[in-house]
């Protein structure tokens, strides 16, 4: 089997397990129509490939990567609701599918179970807290401050998107037994590779369509959302070629690692070419 299906295989055998412990039964089929339908898994490959690189096996990451995927996909749960968004990974949004209120809770329940897999390690809740408040502020932002300048821009996709990033690949070094100086800078990387990653998801909102997307288009110009494409003038191709523009300075920080060169580390470079030229 392929190096990275390997990976993702044993995340996804240890993500079903988690959601089978979930009770009761109506909780556990509204959290498993959440988190097992077809999401990309990044961010939990970010952890194990960042743990592997740093010298640990895949084993020691696979509960943080499996606790970083639910905290994201508890987040997409509440921003459908915000965004009024009814499709999600081609499937209803949880709202959708549930009603508001069991969106909530399984939105809830997602990140008790996140929460459980983070609790045997201080500086993984650290890590994580840190990021789920950049995150709420993000999204708070989003609504209330809206960015209207690309600077501005720039701190909101931080915060939305960069900051679980950052944390998928903190976990990854933390679950290394890394030191904190190699934790920041994978840190570092992946925060731009996230930044990168939304940069690129807000040129897709408005040049590809809902099909594709797994999740309905050009929203961002009908909610007046402040997407890169919508604060700036900048043409969708433009935007793309800032996006690019973030996807190197995270080689960079990549570069700066002190590791050996390795697959898993090929893979982490990939991963930031890849997030740039995504059709999904
Ligand atoms: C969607 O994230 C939310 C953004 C940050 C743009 P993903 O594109 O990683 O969603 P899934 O997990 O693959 O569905
Ligand atoms: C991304 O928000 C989701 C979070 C960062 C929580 P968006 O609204 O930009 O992304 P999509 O298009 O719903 O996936
Ligand atoms: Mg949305």
């Amino acid at each position: 089997m392929e190096y990275l299906e390997r990976r993702r295989d044993q995340v996804e055998e240890r993500l079903e397990a988690v959601l089978d412990s979930v009770e009761p039964d109506e909780l556990a089929d509204e959290v498993r129509h959440v988190a097992l339908s077809g999401g990309k898994r990044v961010r939990p490959t970010v952890t194990v490939l960042v743990c592997e690189a740093l010298g640990g096996e895949p084993a020691d990451a696979v509960d943080f990567a499996v606790g970083i995927e639910l905290v994201h996909n508890a987040s997409l749960v509440i921003d459908d609701i915000i965004d009024e968004s009814e499709l999600r990974r081609g499937s209803p949004a949880a709202w959708e599918a549930f009603g508001h209120g069991p969106a909530i809770i399984a939105s809830d329940g997602l990140l008790g179970e996140a929460f459980d897999l983070f609790s045997t390690d201080e500086r993984a809740m650290q890590t994580v807290s840190d990021s789920m408040v950049e995150l709420g502020e993000g999204e708070a932002m989003e609504l209330v401050a809206e960015p209207s300048n690309e600077e501005e821009y720039m701190e909101l996709a931080r915060r939305k998107t960069g900051a679980l990033f950052r944390a998928a690949a903190e976990l990854g070094a933390i679950a290394a037994d890394s030191d904190p100086y190699t934790v920041e800078a994978v840190g570092r990387y992946a925060e731009r590779v996230g930044v990168a990653f939304q940069m690129r998801d807000d040129v897709l909102d408005a040049t590809a369509d809902a099909e594709t997307l797994g999740k309905p288009a050009g929203t961002d110009a009908e909610m007046q959302r402040p997407s890169l494409v919508e604060v700036t003038d900048l043409t969708t191709e433009e935007a793309n070629e800032r996006a690019r523009a973030q996807s190197d300075a995270a080689l960079e920080s990549l570069s700066t690692i002190n590791a050996p060169d390795s697959q898993s580390m090929e893979y982490l470079r990939d991963l930031a070419e890849f997030v740039v030229v995504r059709e999904r």
